[in-house]
């Protein structure tokens, strides 16, 4: 399996080469080298690496959590690419993993579906995790980069929409989201603790609806459900009203963007990384699925099935200014095109359900 588009690593190496520059003969260290975003990054080293006299040198580390494990690939020393299978809130773990200059946390349970049946690991990788991996950075000097996620806003009034970096979110502690949401604040607060009493350089990324080739089949978000669905001739089914909306963010135009931040992001700076338009709801987004499948299927609304938490967050919407102005920051693929390129590759690389 494929999981990516060489084009679309090409491009991002491209429009992103002075910030993987920046990053040439360090050490970095990435927490969930095995997720979705994980494996973008480490791609995008590895190819980069090729073309350059001075290597990036990545160690990656996951668990497992959330993802499958693959099949160890001969050249990664040669490429300066190393996976380490482990915890990161196992601080011995942790402390083996050596020396870094810059450290990333893209570890995390994000599907709904998974932090619905692991409310505690998700909770723990946000807060304990994050804890390790800040303890290691201030050890190192190192800069650290933390994934948080859009849903710290938690559900805005519409005065909030689009949402600001500055905006204070409005999120339940009780409820099935709280395990993620709340975690996710408090990873940010870790973040802000050791930038303010020890010097740490932390960065924090919330990124919005970030989506394309190398999502699994069965990570159970919205765009490889659908697609899924798609794969097997099935109708599409659409939770609750399916009137809640949504931005999504292609991952080329994401992983430029997460790159700057990590590259020249300010210390101590949240910043929201998406795609604010178009705003639309889940009931479009299954006609545009279904327009570009060419397949003979439709929409059934269905209730919240309990696999998945209810209580969505009704809009989602990033004002994305701050990182435009501060980081040149500008994503380019459109939603049809997008979403056109992911099911092309997933036409390849899903399976047919029965
Ligand atoms: N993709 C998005 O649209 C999006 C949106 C908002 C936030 N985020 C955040 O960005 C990060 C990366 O997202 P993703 O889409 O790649 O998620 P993902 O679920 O595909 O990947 C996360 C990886 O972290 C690993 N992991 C979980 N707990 C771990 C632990 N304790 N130790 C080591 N590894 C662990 C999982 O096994 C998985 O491989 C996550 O923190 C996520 O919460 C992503």
């Amino acid at each position: 399996m494929n999981f990516y588009l060489q084009r679309d690593i090409e491009e991002i190496i491209d429009r992103a080469y002075a910030e993987l520059s920046s990053l040439s003969s360090k050490r970095v260290l990435l927490a969930g080298g095995k997720g979705f975003l994980g494996r973008y990054f480490t791609e995008i080293f590895r190819q980069f690496n090729k073309s350059s006299s001075c290597k990036i040198h990545l160690i990656s580390v996951d668990n497992f959590a959330s993802s499958t494990p693959e099949p160890k690939i001969n050249n990664e020393s040669k490429e300066a690419i190393e996976f380490s299978s482990g915890d990161i809130c196992d601080q011995s773990f942790i402390s083996s993993l050596g020396n870094f200059d810059t450290i990333i946390n893209a570890a995390g349970i994000a599907s709904p579906y998974h932090y619905r049946a692991k409310p505690l690991q998700t909770l723990d990788v946000s807060v304990k995790g994050t804890r390790n991996l800040l303890e290691l950075s201030k050890a190192n000097n190192a800069k650290f980069t933390f994934f948080s996620s859009s849903e710290i806003y938690g559900d805005p009034s519409p005065d909030k929409i689009p949402m600001q970096e500055s905006y204070r979110g409005n999120v339940s502690t009780l409820g099935p989201r709280a395990c993620y949401d709340e975690s996710k604040r408090l990873g940010e607060t870790l973040c802000y603790i050791y930038k303010q009493y020890f010097g740490t350089h932390t960065n924090i990324i919330r990124p919005f609806n970030v989506y394309g080739p190398g999502m699994q089949q069965q990570d159970y978000r919205v765009m490889p459900n659908f697609a899924s669905n798609i794969k097997s001739n099935k109708n599409l089914k659409l939770y609750g009203s399916a009137t809640q909306t949504r931005t999504y963010c292609y991952v080329s135009d994401a992983m430029i963007g997460f790159l700057k931040v990590i590259s020249k992001g300010l210390a101590g700076e949240p910043y929201n990384i998406g795609n604010p338009s178009p705003e639309i709801s889940v009931a479009k987004l299954a006609d545009l699925f279904i327009k570009l499948s060419y397949n003979k299927i439709s929409k059934d609304i269905i209730d919240y099935p309990d696999s998945y938490p209810s209580d969505e967050p009704m809009r989602r919407c990033p004002e994305i200014k701050k990182a435009i102005v501060q980081l040149n920051f500008n994503p380019i693929v459109d939603l049809e095109d997008g979403v056109s390129r992911f099911l092309n590759w997933t036409k390849i690389n899903y399976t047919r359900n029965a």
